[in-house]
């Protein structure tokens, strides 16, 4: 699974129905992550999945220092050359990302990318983020998919989105040429990963975190789902437990997933 989409991430597509819907797209997302940051001087930040993160120069202005990681390699490439001169930016590579201290960030934003990894593959990311985080730090998952999101639900803040933000008809055509993609394609092979609240907040306790959803999600979808995770200073083994049965969706079809 990660292959299929890491390899669908690094090449060209279209998941924007055009520039104004990408630029549209990452001013959000940045407001977002700002709204989340703590107030406080000094802030690291890592931003674990970031794609090309357009405004992430205004992020790194409330930071200390913004760290800046994506698995695709040509988004990498990207970010690098677009941010070469932006101060308080570092676009990590995998050594970057793992080679960072134990409790060197204060806040990870990872927004729009746990679909799109293995579910197996989760609880050791989980731990990596644990791992990384100062005590006092915070996790924030954005746009987690609830096994019962809807494609129609997907489909309506789509057009919404275009619809508000002048880009309507490029939306609807983008519709219809998703039909037809790779995206389209590889989702109803592959699948994309999705999580009930009970379960995730089982695999975010089990990692060592308490957690927390938000009220509202990153982005342009409501209906999918953004936590917020915070270090539990308990022993994470204590903590750990065992999921409970009927909350766990291999996600092998795209059926009513946006
Ligand atoms: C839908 S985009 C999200 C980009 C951005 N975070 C946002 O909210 O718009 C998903 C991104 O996750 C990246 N990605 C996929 N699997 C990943 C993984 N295992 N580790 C880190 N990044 C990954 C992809 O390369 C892609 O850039």
């Amino acid at each position: 699974m990660r292959d299929s989409w890491l390899r669908f991430w690094d090449r060209p597509h279209a998941i924007y129905a055009n520039d104004r819907h990408r630029q549209v797209h990452y001013v959000r997302i940045a407001d977002d992550i700002l709204s989340v940051l703590p107030a406080h001087a000094g802030l690291r930040v890592l931003d674990f999945g970031c794609g090309d993160a357009r405004e992430a120069a205004r992020v790194a202005a409330w930071t200390e220092r913004l760290f800046l990681y994506d698995a695709a390699p040509s988004v990498r490439t990207r970010l690098i050359e677009t941010f070469r001169d932006t101060p308080k930016l570092t676009v990590l590579d995998d050594e970057g990302l793992s080679g960072m201290p134990d409790g060197s960030v204060d806040v990870i934003t990872v927004s729009s990318v746990i679909q799109y990894i293995d579910r197996v593959d989760l609880p050791a990311i989980l731990l990596v983020f644990r791992r990384l985080l100062a005590d006092d730090g915070m996790l924030v998952i954005a746009d987690v998919i609830p096994p019962e999101a809807g494609l129609i639900a997907d489909v309506r803040a789509l057009l919404s989105t275009g619809a508000r933000h002048g880009f309507l008809l490029a939306a609807i055509g983008s519709l219809g040429a998703m039909l037809f993609s790779d995206y389209r394609r590889i989702r109803r092979q592959i699948g994309l990963s999705t999580y009930g609240d009970h379960e995730f907040g089982e695999l975010l306790s089990t990692a060592g975190f308490a957690v927390d959803r938000l009220d509202r999600n990153f982005g342009f979808n409501p209906r999918r789902r953004t936590y917020v995770a915070r270090p539990r200073l308990t022993s994470i083994t204590a903590a750990a437990q065992v999921p409970e049965q009927g909350d766990h969706h291999s996600a092998a079809t795209d059926q009513g997933r946006p």
